[in-house]
């Protein structure tokens, strides 16, 4: 590829990953485009999202899923999640939707995959166009289509903290030749793909959201490496919902059957705080880190009140008094990812790449707190004081 000289977009390893990539997640048809982000913008502007549209996204996502939204100048509707996969609730989105609404984006978080035969059957009802935000779960497969192929576009981040990764970069699935061709065009300023055989194709204007080369290159290497370490997680998933299935106190996220591949991004483990004594959230996650000599990490903010999500801050977005109003996030209650807020620890997707004897040093852990809660309420009393 270096000596190639081509490093911009549309050189062959690009189409190589492109066409690879594609066909783990089970989708006709995948682009790479700059990042996450993007990729999410993007895919609204292919389903021509904009003002005026709602778009229902769940509460409690990192905050790209929602800014994307506001970007294309369409109103996100956040709705709270379920409490057993932190994924968005079914019937939040349905009790939602009104006539403005044209799509809803899912989120596969975390561990969780979101109950899509619910989604697409409510988004089929309803008219929705459903998009599939796969961040976190790269290689996750729903009654054994991969996700990003059930919805209309799925999109996936290659940044650096994901099981998949290039550093920077993004990907879009879908099914439909049309929408492929939007999406081409969408991340290359405009142009038709060179390929295309579309007779409905029209002009449109856009930016540069492409990849590169260099990208494809590191991509297609991490590809060879990840059937295996996807299994690996994947047994690994499989020992600590077991280990941890009997701990009083202790949850871990529900894995319907459907869930027939389970990609993930962290290991979410859920505590209950009347059990651990009143024991509060940040003090669980340190004494669970001490005790595995490892920095573990709290979850995303609710999305209704996160320093990262403040759109009334741009000036582009004031488009009218009633826009401001409607788009701004403390407007929503979202018990649920509040209280998963507090109750869930994340152990990062590297970590189920151990071997199973060590991750067996995550049970004990959590047996020895409850050993010694008094000591740890103790502890935990001068540094809440
Ligand atoms: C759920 C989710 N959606 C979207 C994104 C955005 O991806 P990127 O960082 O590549 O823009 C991320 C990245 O962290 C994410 O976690």
């Amino acid at each position: 590829m270096l000596a190639s000289g081509q490093w911009a977009f549309d050189g062959p390893l690009e189409q190589e990953f492109e066409t690879r990539f594609a066909e783990l997640q089970t989708a006709r048809f995948g682009l790479c485009v700059a990042n996450g982000t993007v990729a999410i913008q993007l895919a609204l502007e292919a389903l021509d999202v904009g003002f005026g549209d709602e778009v229902v996204v769940p509460g409690f996502t990192w905050q790209a899923t929602v800014a994307a939204v506001i970007d294309v100048n369409a109103t996100p509707v956040l709705v709270d999640v379920e409490p057993e996969t932190y994924c968005i609730d079914p019937e939040a989105v349905e009790a939602a939707v009104t006539d403005r609404t044209r799509a809803v984006i899912v989120v596969h978080l975390y561990d969780g995959i979101t109950d899509m035969d619910r989604i697409l059957e409510i988004a089929s009802r309803h008219n929705l166009a459903v998009i599939e935000d796969c961040a976190h779960s790269h290689g996750s497969r729903w009654n054994g289509r991969g996700v990003g192929s059930l919805g209309d576009l799925g999109t996936f981040s290659f940044q650096s903290s994901k099981s998949l990764t290039a550093g920077e970069g993004g990907f879009v699935t879908t099914n439909s030749e049309a929408l492929r061709e939007q999406m081409y065009s969408l991340r290359n300023c405009g142009r038709r793909r060179p390929q295309s055989l579309d007779s409905q194709w029209r002009p449109i204007q856009s930016g540069n959201y492409r990849s590169t080369e260099w990208q494809a290159a590191v991509l297609l290497a991490q590809l060879e490496a990840f059937p295996e370490q996807l299994a690996a997680r994947e047994r690994n998933v499989r020992y600590l919902d077991g280990a941890l299935a009997e701990m009083p106190g202790i949850r871990t996220t529900l894995r319907r059957p459907q869930v027939i591949t389970q990609g993930l991004y962290g290991y979410i483990i859920r505590y209950d705080e009347v059990e651990f004594g009143g024991l509060p959230g940040a003090a669980f996650r340190e004494a669970l880190s001490a005790e595995l000599g490892l920095g573990l990490l709290a979850p995303y903010e609710p999305l209704n009140a996160s320093p990262l999500l403040q759109p009334l801050t741009k000036r582009r977005h004031h488009l009218s008094d009633d826009y401001v109003r409607r788009i701004d996030p403390a407007r929503y209650s979202l018990p649920v990812a509040q209280r998963a807020w507090t109750e869930a620890t994340v152990l990062p997707h590297e970590l189920l790449l151990l071997p199973s004897s060590d991750l067996e040093l995550v049970p004990a852990a959590l047996m020895r707190l409850r050993d010694h809660l008094p000591a740890l309420l103790d502890w935990q009393k001068p540094s809440a004081a």
